[in-house]
């Protein structure tokens, strides 16, 4: 990877961002109306590239949408999504906040760092089992809440659920990915790559239908998470219609 910079200059991107990847910035970039608004999709889309966002990546950021790095480093430092180090061939994400805690996540947590440390260190937040750009190799982290409190404890690969997990299940889906295997998730897609998930992310999806449907796409609701809705189906229940007028609050002018 070429992240030299040349004379005290821009870091030069060109080695890992070829003609493709600009052919790609530009159609996320042509639909919005002010480019800078196509910041997160780019980091997406460098995320596909190099698996994390480096000095370099942020600098392809800038060029492609006029902005400075400065202003590219303070998106792609705030949001967790974006890493800084190289991810591995997955991302391991187990939810640590309240529900999932108390359901076991902690202990989930704990013996997936003791589990893929090595040398008697446990892995830490956001470090690597592994050498990234190897099969095999995962990044673990601990998450806020991933939005399935319903089917506690959970985790993420790739940001693919596997629910109700148990500390023997997330050991065996590790060692699972170790080996190179991809165990298909609780619901939703199939289970791909980082980088693979990354691209989708930045919101470049496959033209081709069935391709879409069988990669990308898959039946995520789960029973628990409908329970509500279906019971008022099954009893006729509706809400009561909106009223027609509401009026509507003033707005403070700023
Ligand atoms: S607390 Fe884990 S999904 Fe909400």
């Amino acid at each position: 990877m070429s992240s030299d910079t040349t004379g005290g200059g821009a870091p030069r991107t060109g080695a890992t961002f070829g003609e493709d990847t600009i052919a790609d910035a530009r159609e996320l970039i042509a639909r919005y109306p002010q480019s800078r608004s196509a910041l997160l999709p780019l980091l997406h889309l460098v995320q596909s590239v190099e698996g994390h966002v480096s000095q370099e990546g942020m600098a392809f950021c800038a060029q492609q949408l006029g902005l400075s790095e400065a202003e590219v480093a303070a998106v792609a430092t705030f949001y967790t999504m974006y890493k800084r180090k190289p991810c591995g061939e997955h991302l391991v994400s187990v939810c640590t906040n309240t529900l999932c805690a108390a359901m076991g996540g902690d202990a989930i947590y704990k013996r997936l760092q003791e589990h893929l440390g090595s040398d008697g260190a446990p892995l830490g937040h956001e470090e690597v089992a592994g050498t990234p750009g190897e099969s095999g190799s995962l990044m673990l982290e601990h998450a806020e809440c991933l939005a399935a409190c319903d089917l506690a404890p959970v985790l993420q690969v790739n940001y693919e659920y596997f629910d109700n997990q148990t500390e023997q299940s997330a050991v065996e889906l590790v060692d699972a990915l170790r080996r190179g295997d991809k165990p298909h998730p609780t619901r939703g897609a199939p289970l791909s790559d980082f980088k693979t998930v990354e691209r989708r992310l930045a919101g470049l999806l496959p033209d081709d239908d069935d391709e879409f449907w069988t990669e990308v796409d898959g039946p995520s609701q789960a029973v628990e998470t409908v329970r509500g809705a279906q019971l008022a189906a099954d009893r006729n229940w509706t809400a009561p219609p909106a009223p027609e007028d509401v009026p509507m609050p003033e707005v403070e002018a700023k």
